[in-house]
């Protein structure tokens, strides 16, 4: 029995004995009061009626006293058990004649004294004797009187024997009340317990139906949704007040989380090792994602499970593929999952960028779903999922999984660590029900993510997207004012978090060169001369991000505004991705066609309008092009967020430079001081450019500003803090939810 169960009984159990011990204090002495009062009445009436019984044969022997009958009747009536003594008082108080066992001690006047008072009692060495004294009545009135001593011991002995069962029968009242109240206690104790549990998990609302009180649902729901308002207040309340920085998210881990065991899972590894004739060389991919989960990686250590894609990867891992990062650090650990060329070709190249990438991104390239990439997809989740339950030291790690690539892999470790914390992030957006209907695993897919404890977007609108999406397609309870999923009795919070990136900027940034030297750099590299303007645009060469809508427009500038022919450049670079792929080369060859018409167009001998430059750009070199640009273009057609926008805030330390953003771009809800654009609409963005082009100074050094702040505010930590925080809050739950269990267990 657990120790709360005992207190709570004893509870009961402590008054209840106590109450009756001080009833039978009470009720033994009254007892004892009435018992004696009864049976002293009781001999008295017997008294009376032994003396009546003697009065005529007495009368007539003093009336002969010659006769010897007198001694030998007072003889025979003390044969009576109850009857010690018997002495005969004349009128006047002389002993006329006594039997065997009457006293010395005690005369006439001694006994008629005795016999009235309150307590007729006498003490003799046999016990005590009750002392009566009656009148002999003859025809003519009272001859003498008798002295009768009756044995009073045997009431003490009845006494005794009462109080005895007076004991018992309180005992055997109290045991049975006992027992009553502890088997009520244990009942209502277990009623208690599964309530909370019930409520802990949800089920008062989850399944009325099946809840073994169903009188207790709206109880439950109540104080469930309360909890919840405070969670969200919470939530709402950890805002901007404190800044996230590296150390905040670290103490969160060791206070929330308890330090507990992080691991990331994702695609693409944070760096790539590629040999090259030179020997091996490090290269930072472009990657949204590796732009935001470094740093917290840097700042919170644990393991990072990625695809080893580089072709030195195998050369610089240890025996278990691990690998600490980054080089010469050593901050967190990679493990590198190898693939063969078939698993990436299906799982990466085929279901995650040929399937889900343009099905969520709505960028009018239609998705392509085989059967076969399926089946490596879904292979290359397993094999990711058991790298986790190998990789993690405890039963409960908290897991981040990242991105589209391992829509299943929430599931897969939820059957395998049912206590892990695992959170997903949806970098990308989610389309709504209607366009993810066509995926024809869309269930699995939904399954998959449901296994997720947190699963996080960019944006509201995507979590009410993905909560529409499930609510159509699977058979889940949506509680809509809190974000919760339920599905099969496990619940997963919908929550957006718009990712972010590094601030304040890592030490090797931060000492980068000055704006001037910058400008001086690219300009020369670019063949520009210093009274020209520059535009940028920085992305992965992908059809998503509004490249060619982005040339369309400085071209529509060049037609609208001529004076700009010969004064603006356009610099692009488009770092190669997913090259593999038929749609990116087509789209490449789109992009190189386009340039080339443009500069046809208005190019002259040293003047080139439009430079396209497919090839990789380290960070250093991007932030460099950042800080020499007078324009920034961001026009992507949709995407989850886009954090170019935002390292192109954080490289103008000196507040000059305009952003133009897309309105489809996550981060065009935070970014509000950008020139906002739609994309499609090519006249907007010329004017937009324009207008970029010929900015006052002080109106771009107040909006820089301003975009400044909300980026130093709203930083990658802020990001990953947040999660971790919900994370930690969740977790409280479920070792409250487990104590209480243990409780009603044992
Ligand atoms: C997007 C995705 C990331 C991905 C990145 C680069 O930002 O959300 O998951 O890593 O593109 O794409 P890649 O296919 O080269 O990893």
């Amino acid at each position: 029995m657990p120790m709360n169960t005992l207190r709570l009984q004893l509870r009961f159990l402590v008054p209840l004995g106590i109450t009756l011990v001080a009833a039978a204090y009470l009720a033994l002495p009254l007892m004892d009061r009435l018992t004696l009062r009864w049976y002293s009445r009781d001999l008295t009436l017997r008294g009376t009626l032994v003396a009546n019984a003697l009065s005529d044969s007495v009368a007539q022997s003093l009336a002969h006293p010659a006769a010897p009958q007198l001694q030998t009747l007072l003889n025979r009536a003390v044969q009576d058990e109850r009857l010690v003594a018997i002495g005969l008082c004349s009128l006047d108080g002389r002993l006329l004649n006594k039997t065997a066992g009457f006293p010395a001690s005690l005369d006439c006047g001694a006994a008629q004294q005795t016999s009235a008072g309150a307590e007729p009692l006498m003490q003799l060495p046999s016990g005590s004797v009750q002392v009566g004294f009656y009148p002999v009545q003859a025809d003519a009135g009272p001859v003498a009187n008798l002295v009768l001593l009756h044995d009073h011991s045997f009431i003490d002995r009845r006494s005794q024997d009462t109080r005895r069962y007076l004991v018992g029968l309180i005992a055997v009242l109290g045991g049975t009340i006992a027992i009553i109240t502890v088997v009520v206690a244990q009942l209502s104790w277990r009623g208690w317990i599964s309530g909370t549990r019930a409520l802990l998990r949800g089920e008062g609302l989850l399944r009325p139906l099946l809840s073994p009180k169903p009188e207790l649902a709206p109880i439950a729901a109540d104080l469930r949704n309360r909890l919840r308002d405070l969670e969200d207040e919470i939530r709402r309340a950890s805002g901007a007040s404190v800044p996230w920085n590296p150390e905040r998210l670290r103490s969160l881990l060791r206070t929330t989380l308890r330090g507990d065991e992080i691991i990331v899972v994702s695609n693409r590894e944070p760096y790539v090792h590629e040999a090259t004739p030179d020997g091996i060389v490090v290269k930072r991919p472009a990657s949204g994602l590796v732009t935001a989960v470094e740093p917290v990686m840097r700042a919170c250590s644990g393991t990072w499970i990625a695809h080893g894609s580089g072709s030195a990867d195998r050369l610089v891992v240890d025996a278990g593929d691990h690998v600490p990062l980054p080089p010469g650090s050593s901050e967190y650990t990679l493990r590198c999952i190898w693939l063969t060329a078939e698993e990436e070709q299906g799982y990466y190249y085929g279901f995650a960028n040929e399937g889900l990438w343009p099905l969520c991104h709505v960028a009018h390239v239609r998705p392509v779903f085989r059967e076969s990439d399926w089946n490596a997809y879904h292979v290359v989740n397993q094999r990711f999922a058991d790298a986790v339950v190998r990789e993690a030291r405890s039963e409960d790690p908290v897991v981040l999984v990242q991105d589209y690539h391992f829509a299943l892999l929430p599931a897969m470790i939820r059957a395998r660590l049912p206590r892990a914390t695992i959170l997903s992030f949806w970098h990308i957006p989610w389309p709504n029900p209607e366009s993810f209907g066509i995926c024809p695993w869309r269930r699995e897919i939904l399954e998959g993510m449901l296994g997720s404890t947190i699963l996080g977007f960019q944006t509201r609108f995507h979590c009410k997207n993905f909560i529409e999406t499930v609510d159509r397609y699977v058979e889940a309870r949506i509680e809509h004012e809190h974000s919760i999923i339920s599905y099969q009795n496990e619940d997963t919070l919908v929550e957006s978090y718009p990712i972010s990136i590094e601030w304040p900027l890592a030490a090797a940034t931060a000492s980068q060169a000055t704006v001037e030297r910058c400008r001086a750099r690219v300009f020369e590299g670019l063949g520009m001369t210093a009274d020209q303007k520059l535009a940028v645009g920085i992305d992965r060469l992908d059809y998503t991000k509004g490249i060619l809508e982005r040339m369309d427009a400085v071209e529509r500038l060049l037609e609208k505004h001529p004076q700009w022919i010969g004064c603006l450049v356009f610099a692009q670079v488009a770092a190669p991705s997913r090259a593999a792929l038929d749609e990116y080369r087509m789209f490449h060859e789109r992009l190189v066609k386009l340039a080339d018409r443009i500069n046809g167009r208005f190019g002259s001998p040293g003047y080139r309008p439009v430079h396209l430059l497919a090839t990789h750009h380290e960070h250093e070199a991007v932030t460099e092009l950042f800080r020499a640009a007078d324009v920034c273009l961001v026009t992507s057609l949709h995407d989850g967020m886009n954090l170019v926008c935002k390292e192109f805030v954080a490289a103008r330390d000196d507040e000059r430079g305009v952003l133009v953003l897309s309105s489809f771009a996550g981060a065009a809800r935070e970014m509000t001081e950008a020139l906002i654009v739609n994309p499609y609409h090519v006249e907007e963005c010329a004017d937009a450019l324009q207008r970029a082009l010929v900015m006052p100074e002080a109106e771009q050094r107040e909006r820089m500003a301003s975009l400044r702040m909300t980026v130093r505010e709203f930083n990658v930590y802020r990001w990953a803090g947040r999660m971790l925080a919900d994370a930690g809050r969740w977790r409280m739950r479920q070792r409250v939810e487990a104590r209480v269990q243990r409780h009603h267990v044992a």
